[in-house]
């Protein structure tokens, strides 16, 4: 009954095993959401390739890793070249390398250097990766991208997320525009956008804003969460959007494009 049970969780948690033999590529796949998505997409079958600007020490599943900062203009073509060169081909990209570079206190407080940086990593390394790998998934008639967006770019808070939640907002018109242009030929494209996730870069941005506010860490947390809203009174485990980001890198989700799905706990507050 044991080896059953096992049996059956092992079938459900690799239900997308049509990720066999697809190669997939996750930016900033070393730790948090990324790391997870690539765990994730492995454990489904696909052979994964991961960036950040340092390996770091969790690579425990091996996956093929390229160092690269995003925010460099040239680092797409290389990481496009060492991939294509290697697997000859690419069929899932997940671009969720990103982060809140910016200091909180508003319009006044961003310079044109924060405003600049937020739209380098959140959105043009997104726009240069897709377009040096969008030429070979063209030729291949085939594949799927998923940009990893946030619950902040539709709710943005002014105190805290000004510029990074408008260069994830241009993420999001460009995915859609994106998925209208390629969809024809067969490369579909959606976004996902977390609400508050436990990661290392959800820790950092909490110890920031406590530093500046002068309140404890809890304190600042729980005044994150009350500033959302989050219906499901938790923040939200990594694999929990892995979860998403493998069912639609599948042919579960075949046709659907030009998505952007919420995994917030019910935090939009919008229909
Ligand atoms: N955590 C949340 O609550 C939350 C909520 C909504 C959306 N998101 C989005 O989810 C994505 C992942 O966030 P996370 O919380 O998992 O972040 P994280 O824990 O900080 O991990 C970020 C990953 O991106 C890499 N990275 C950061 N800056 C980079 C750069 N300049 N060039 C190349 N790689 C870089 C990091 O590695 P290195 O540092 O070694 O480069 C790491 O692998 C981001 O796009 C974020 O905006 C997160």
């Amino acid at each position: 009954m044991e080896i059953d049970l096992q049996l059956n969780f092992k079938i459900q948690y690799n239900m997308y095993d049509s990720l066999k033999g697809k190669v997939a590529l996750v930016t900033g796949g070393t730790k948090g959401i990324g790391k997870s998505i690539a765990d994730k997409l492995s454990a489904s079958g696909a052979i994964v390739v991961t960036t950040a600007r340092a390996e770091g020490k969790e690579n425990s599943n091996r996956h093929h890793f390229i160092a690269a900062d995003l925010t460099q203009a040239d680092s797409a073509e290389i990481i496009a070249k060492e991939i294509l060169e290697k697997y000859g081909k690419i069929d899932i990209i997940v671009n969720n390398a990103g982060a809140n570079l910016s200091p909180g206190g508003g319009f006044n407080t961003l310079e044109d250097e924060h405003w600049l940086k937020d739209w380098e990593l959140n959105f043009m390394s997104v726009v240069r990766v897709n377009k040096a790998l969008l030429p070979a998934m063209l030729k291949q008639k085939e594949g799927t991208i998923i940009n990893i967006s946030t619950g902040a770019a539709k709710q943005p808070i002014w105190e805290m997320t000004m510029s990074y939640s408008s260069a994830k907002a241009a993420l999001n018109a460009y995915s859609k525009a994106l998925a209208n242009e390629v969809g024809p030929k067969g490369i579909r494209v959606n976004t996902v956008s977390p609400g508050v996730v436990r990661t290392p870069l959800m820790n950092e941005f909490v110890e920031n804003i406590a530093q500046q506010s002068g309140s404890s860490f809890e304190d600042s947390f729980q005044n994150i969460i009350d500033t959302v809203g989050v219906p499901l009174g938790r923040m939200a485990e990594p694999e929990e959007v892995a979860s998403i980001v493998a069912f639609l890198a599948s042919s579960e989700a075949q046709y659907i494009t030009g998505a952007n799905i919420s995994v917030d706990g019910g935090s939009a507050p919008t229909v």
